[in-house]
């Protein structure tokens, strides 16, 4: 696997939480996986040792050949190997965000592949996530084609989401080597060629596509959803697969997670409350066990719904329910929210900053977890919520879809509150139907079970993967008949 962010190493949001656990669960079902990382300055040696020492390797770019290195990880659950530049990693602080991205992630999926060869050691399957490692398929099956490695590995792309896809000048072309003249860019996007796009070329040439749930597979194949990318992916002959993420159960455990108050479990839910008024203290707030506590963990961005959260505000406040925010983004949202908890203090607590055991806290203290996302390849935080008896309110997209069911007051079947169209008043409305079914403790008791009892281990999806990597095994063989 090559990908940008593997948890706990270095990483920003759920892409770095899926590479930091589904390798594990698929080396349970036997699979020799292996993942790749760029060598982050940000990485402490101190907190995660190298044990090989960082041997040299040489990585063709720019028509040239540059140094690297490559490392491993003392300590890691799998192998985990970091590929090293001190001028494209080691001396920046932070993991993306520099005009020179391009060439950055270029280097790093070369030198994956060099550090391969480098170990002697063949995969059958390269599996990349997202934009940053999309040019390998493309490598690959041009060299797959010239004839040149016809027994090279099968490629799978997964897209974490498309609205990151690495676009950059056509000199790109010229560092990765590709210039030759094959522009799959063109089919979907004219007015930006000649530019570079790292995901389209990944879509083009993998020999398997998938996302991260079934619903976001299907929705991305529509303009609405597709990001200029609909119909490149809807050529695909082979489709898009739909694979929900799972999470790290041991990590995400309420039973034995040490940043809670109390553990808890199905078992034994009443300590939870001992969290909700732990984090009510922390965060300033009135500690009332009956106020229902809404949490939110969230990038602060607009594709999350925060231009939906805005105007919920003042309601909730006079409904008297608390809100509690996590997250860092868009600075108009950071000034939204100090401004909306600068007027209501004892409604409205924020906490604009990446602090993962305060997030935990979140889950495991409040009552209610807010997703009213635009769109949401597949969404960590609901599955989470669910496992510490937090209950989502979501709207119907992507993975949200497909992992939180609705709650139906007749029967109290369901796993939290869902609505569907993209408005502050559908919103909610289905918190204003979760805040009236809070005063039904039984009806409550039913929500949080049914969520806490949610199967969201890797297990399946480590399944499901497999079969991926061999029908992208399959699909690569005319290739080398020919
Ligand atoms: C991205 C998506 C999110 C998904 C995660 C892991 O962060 O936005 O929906 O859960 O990747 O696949």
């Amino acid at each position: 696997m090559l990908a940008a962010e593997c948890t706990p190493y270095a990483w920003t949001g759920g892409l770095g939480d899926v590479v930091g656990s589904l390798p594990t669960a698929l080396r349970n079902l036997g699979a020799d996986v292996r993942v790749a990382l760029p060598h982050y300055g940000s990485i402490d040696p101190a907190v995660h040792p190298i044990t090989t020492s960082n041997a040299a390797l040489k990585v063709s770019m720019n028509g040239a050949v540059e140094q690297g290195k490559v490392g491993q990880v003392a300590q890691s659950q799998f192998p985990l190997y970091l590929i090293g530049s001190d001028d494209y990693f080691a001396n920046r602080s932070d993991l993306y965000g520099y005009p020179d991205d391009g060439h950055r992630f270029v280097f790093f999926s070369r030198g994956a592949l060099e550090a391969a060869r480098a170990l002697e050691w063949q995969p059958e399957v390269v599996h990349c996530h997202d934009w940053h490692s999309g040019l390998v398929p493309n490598w690959i099956h041009a060299a797959r084609s010239s004839g040149a490695h016809a027994n090279g590995p099968a490629t799978v792309l997964t897209i974490h989401n498309l609205a990151y896809q690495g676009h950059f000048g056509e000199e790109l072309l010229h560092a990765a080597g590709l210039a030759d003249g094959e522009f799959p860019e063109h089919a979907t996007d004219p007015e930006l060629t000649p530019r570079v796009n790292f995901l389209a070329r990944g879509i083009r040439f993998a020999d398997a596509v998938n996302t991260v749930s079934a619903t976001y597979a299907r929705e991305i194949l529509t303009p609405a959803y597709g990001e200029r990318l609909d119909a490149l992916l809807r050529e695909r002959q082979d489709g898009v697969t739909g694979i929900v993420n799972g999470i790290d159960t041991v990590t995400f455990d309420p039973a034995a997670d040490p940043h809670l108050a109390a553990n808890f479990s199905l078992r034994d839910m009443t300590p939870r409350a001992r969290n909700k008024a732990a984090l009510q203290r922390e965060l300033g707030l009135p500690e009332d066990p009956d106020t229902p506590l809404l949490g939110m963990v969230s990038r602060l961005a607009d594709h999350k719904g925060l231009d939906l959260l805005a105007p919920v505000v003042p309601h909730l406040v006079e409904r008297g329910a608390q809100l509690a925010v996590l997250g860092t983004g868009d600075p108009r949202h950071h000034e939204l929210l100090a401004n909306a908890a600068r007027e209501h203090p004892r409604h409205i607590a924020i906490a604009l900053r990446f602090d993962p055991p305060l997030a935990q806290r979140i889950y495991g203290g409040s009552d209610m977890f807010l997703m009213p996302s635009r769109h949401e390849p597949c969404g960590l935080g609901q599955l989470i919520a669910m496992r510490y008896g937090n209950v989502p309110v979501v709207r119907a997209t992507g993975g949200l879809a497909d992992t939180v069911a609705d709650f139906d007051a007749r029967t109290q079947d369901g796993t939290g509150f869902v609505f569907h169209r993209y408005d502050p008043i559908d919103f909610f409305g289905a918190i204003a139907r979760g805040l009236e079914t809070y005063r039904y403790p039984d009806a409550w008791r039913a929500l949080m079970r049914q969520g806490m009892s949610r199967d969201s281990s890797w297990d399946a999806a480590a399944r499901n993967y497999l079969d991926l990597y061999s029908r992208a095994l399959d699909s690569r063989r005319p290739a080398r008949d020919a």
